[in-house]
């Protein structure tokens, strides 16, 4: 498989709406909500400024370069110009389930495989728990999202795709668990960012109508067909220490369900999964029972 590419010309696709709208089909997702920008902060930030104002359902803010581009527990998300796609959805579907809102970065990310899957179709796509996205293990794609509260209630979530698309190996950066790439070193040739952000948003709406239809599980099952760990021995890095055990699968909320070597179900709801092969502690940690996480 190439391992790096030269790019002697820039593609001409900038992700403005008239490049990108023509290939989406969507009812409600971006279309007259759609918002371009050249470079911008953080596409998630504007996102989220847009809901508070009280932009509505399927609002999708698109940049061609981020400056201060976030990716999950506040790592910086390296954001090229024209390289990659940074793109995040407004999302405050009618009918939707509060309960179902930790199922959303998971349905993203099977959105994600399924436009990578479909627009670079010689590439296997996978998804490591969470929602990174790998191909041949490394990392070309991660999901950032956030949801709004007013008191109690969902207000609105914002959902943000990172995608390293004709990025080249000198603008990746350097990440100690999966290495990073991108779609055009892994299939040796230029990929159409136009045409994966409008599959992203196809298939994004596709599953969530699913999702607001009930189809919970219809989420869950497509993931896990794109899923790259389950039976095998990982280490998971949290806030609370490093857990090892074998993957079980996803509970019904997303969470990562490890079987410890002392035989406990463990529910992991935030962390850094490596197989154990691949992940360095550092020599300085061992595994531990992670009682805050347990179910
Ligand atoms: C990860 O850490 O894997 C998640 C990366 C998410 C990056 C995307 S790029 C578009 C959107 N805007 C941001 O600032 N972050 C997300």
């Amino acid at each position: 498989m190439p391992r790096s590419i030269t790019i002697t010309e820039m593609p001409p696709d900038r992700l403005n709406a008239d490049n990108v709208l023509p290939l989406v089909s969507t009812k409600a997702l971006g279309r007259s909500l759609y918002r371009y920008l050249t470079i911008t902060g953080s596409t998630n930030d504007d996102a989220r400024r847009l809901g508070e104002r009280g932009a509505p359902h399927g609002t999708i803010v698109v940049a061609d370069g981020q400056t201060q581009g976030k990716g999950r527990h506040d790592r910086p998300w390296v954001s090229p110009f024209a390289q990659g796609i940074y793109a995040t959805l407004l999302l405050r579907p009618p009918g939707f389930a509060q309960t179902d809102t930790t199922l959303i970065p998971l349905l993203a990310a099977v959105a994600a495989a399924e436009a990578i899957e479909s627009t670079a179709g010689e590439l296997t796509p996978a998804i490591k728990w969470p929602n990174d996205i790998l191909v041949n293990e490394h990392k070309v794609a991660g999901v950032l999202a956030e949801a709004a509260y007013t008191s109690e209630n969902l207000n609105f979530i914002v959902v943000g795709i990172g995608i390293n698309v004709n990025t080249p190996t000198s603008a990746l950066p350097v990440r100690p668990l999966y290495p990073a790439s991108s779609l055009a070193i892994e299939a040796g040739h230029l990929i159409s960012r136009a045409a994966l952000l409008a599959a992203w948003i196809n298939r994004f709406e596709h599953w969530l109508l699913r999702l607001c239809n009930g189809e919970q599980a219809a989420v869950r099952n497509q993931w896990s067909h794109f899923a790259t760990i389950t039976n095998r021995r990982v280490t998971v890095r949290d806030s609370n220490g490093i857990i090892c055990g074998s993957v079980e699968g996803i509970s019904d909320d997303g969470a990562l369900l490890i079987r410890t070597d002392e035989g406990k179900q463990v529910h992991i709801l935030s962390g850094d999964v490596g197989v154990e092969e691949g992940y360095s502690t550092g020599g300085k940690s061992k595994c531990v029972s992670n009682k805050s996480t347990s179910s």
